[in-house]
């Protein structure tokens, strides 16, 4: 008896899409398994703050966690020396990641102002 076919979307190594839900602006976009949030916001047109370009340097794409903290990858070494950086915020650090280190492995609910859909005009 033949085995019936696996469905190519479940054979596709990191074919597992999440949703990634920013507050407040209620923007909303998918991320493959393992892409970092700030990967998943350009590849779905959607305007992330950065100006390092994903160094982990500028910190400019920080956001804080509402939901899905266990969703996210374990912080490495040079995410924790860049958070260290703008501690001064006084934003509680295990709640907050950076876009551009932040591995998306399951549905997440994040809050960061500043982030619009491509087509979207800046209100001020
Ligand atoms: S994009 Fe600059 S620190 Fe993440």
């Amino acid at each position: 008896m033949p085995e019936a076919p696996v469905p190519a979307q479940a054979a596709k190594a990191g074919a597992a899409r999440w949703t990634i839900h920013v507050l407040p602006s209620g923007v909303e976009f998918r991320a493959r398994d393992g892409q970092t949030v700030l990967e998943a916001a350009e590849e779905q047109g959607v305007i992330w703050p950065t100006t390092c370009r994903a160094n982990a340097e500028c910190t400019r794409c920080f956001f804080e966690i509402v939901e899905g903290r266990e969703n996210l990858s374990a912080m490495e070494r040079r995410e924790e020396e860049a958070l260290d950086a703008i501690r001064w915020r006084g934003i509680p650090r295990p709640l907050e990641r950076l876009g551009c280190c932040a591995e998306v492995h399951g549905d997440v609910v994040v809050r960061r102002r500043s982030v619009r859909k491509r087509e979207e005009k800046a209100t001020r």
